[in-house]
């Protein structure tokens, strides 16, 4: 009999692995806890995601004045997300807005949908035309604003004060959806 047909005890009590099966059993534990790490991994990812869309937002990102470039860097029927200020800063062609990224309704973060055109609130459906009026849904207003103002050929918003959105039925910029929704 050799070593390796007949384990030998150890001093502790325990039972010595014979050395050609140990690689065999630590590659398998390492594939079932890789598999195990990367399954936690991928939850949590998905779980932080969605934390941080649909969270309503208790803070306001930098405040104060943030200049923003020129109107020529914006394009007519656009909105940027502007990171700093955590707002949207829209140019509806006749006017630009700096939108408020939280929802009037309960404080989701809302996105703007390229497709349609219009700011859909994943949380309850609010939807909002590109200048922030309130089109259907839940919110008791439009989107909140502030405001803007012109440094030589730079676009300043002042983020110190934020605006109420217009009223239900205001619809001055209001113009049918470019095309499908984001959230259908
Ligand atoms: S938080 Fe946006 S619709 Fe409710």
């Amino acid at each position: 009999m050799t070593a390796l047909e007949r384990p030998t005890g150890d001093p502790q009590g325990g039972l010595a692995v014979p050395a050609n099966r140990r690689g065999r059993f630590s590659r398998r534990r390492l594939l079932r806890d890789a598999w195990k790490a990367g399954g936690a991994l991928l939850a949590a990812v998905a779980g932080w995601t969605s934390w941080e869309l649909l969270r309503p937002l208790a803070d306001k990102g930098a405040t104060g004045r943030i200049k923003l470039g020129a109107m020529a860097d914006y394009q007519p029927g656009t909105a940027t997300y502007i990171r700093e200020g955590r707002l949207w800063l829209v140019n509806a062609d006749t006017h630009f807005f700096a939108l408020s990224q939280k929802c009037p309704h309960l404080g989701c973060r809302v996105p703007f949908c390229d497709t349609s055109g219009r700011f859909e609130c994943p949380c309850h459906g609010s939807v909002y035309d590109i200048g922030g009026e309130w089109i259907h849904g839940p919110a008791p207003r439009g989107m909140d604003r502030y405001a803007l103002s012109l440094e030589g050929d730079a676009i300043v918003v002042d983020t110190s004060k934020t605006l109420d959105g217009p009223d239900h039925g205001a619809a001055k910029f209001l113009t049918p959806p470019k095309g499908p929704s984001c959230a259908s």
